[in-house]
């Protein structure tokens, strides 16, 4: 997406100037290396520690946004967190791969159509619930459980492996869960994710 920046901007279109580039290109070196990172850690054993999950989805929010397409359908996305300060127990690279997963799906369900993705973070012991919301193309009902099998894909070029590993990632690792939790045709999605906070463990009660 950054590309549109090193061709000519269109008309009225402010291009933003070269040491700003060069710091997109250095974030995304870095990205790309973190990638390498945490597909070594799937299948490995992972270790989880606390994290301050708001700080990881206000970067992974601010990431997007900044390489949202702003031509055509324009795209926005948004974050309303009530967890700033709550720690999460995580492995931090995989929760980053996952959550950038699902975002990548909300706007694919969005292209030519245009529209806002919400992501919602709330707290309640001891839990955390991720909601990321999306006003793209929808899930058939039928569809809600059968896309977080492997190899379930509507798109010319997926692979059907995101939610997969997701699943996988947020249940098997992290002993969460992951669902959708509402879509409509033509109006959009919700993914719910649910963490447990890092609550000192407590005598019975
Ligand atoms: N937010 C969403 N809105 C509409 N459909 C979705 C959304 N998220 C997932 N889907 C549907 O679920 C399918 C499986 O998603 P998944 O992320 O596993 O694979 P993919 O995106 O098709 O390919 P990959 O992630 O491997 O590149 C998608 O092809 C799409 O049909
Ligand atoms: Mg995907």
């Amino acid at each position: 997406m950054d590309r549109l920046y090193l061709r000519k901007p269109a008309e009225g279109v402010k291009r933003p100037d070269m040491s700003q580039i060069l710091d997109f290109m250095r974030a995304d070196l870095k990205h790309l290396q973190n990638i390498a990172s945490r597909f070594g850690k799937v299948g490995s054993i992972t270790k989880l520690e606390p994290h301050n999950l708001h700080r990881i989805l206000y970067d992974t929010v601010e990431y997007f946004r900044n390489r949202m397409p702003h031509l055509g359908s324009r795209i926005d996305i948004h974050l309303i967190s009530k967890i700033d300060g709550i720690e999460v127990l995580m492995d931090l690279e995989l929760i980053k791969w996952t959550l950038e997963n699902l975002i990548k799906n909300c706007v694919d369900a969005m292209t030519g159509k245009g529209g806002n993705i919400i992501v919602t973070a709330t707290h309640k012991e001891p839990f955390v619930y991720v909601h990321i919301r999306d006003e793209g193309k929808g899930i058939p009902r039928n569809q809600w459980k059968k896309i977080f099998d492997p190899g379930v894909t509507t798109k010319k070029r997926g692979w059907g492996l995101g939610l997969s590993l997701a699943k996988r990632i947020i249940e098997e690792y992290h002993e969460g869960k992951i669902r959708v939790l509402e879509s409509a045709l033509g109006e959009g999605t919700t993914i719910e994710i649910k963490l447990r906070t890092n609550h000192p463990k407590k005598g019975k009660a």
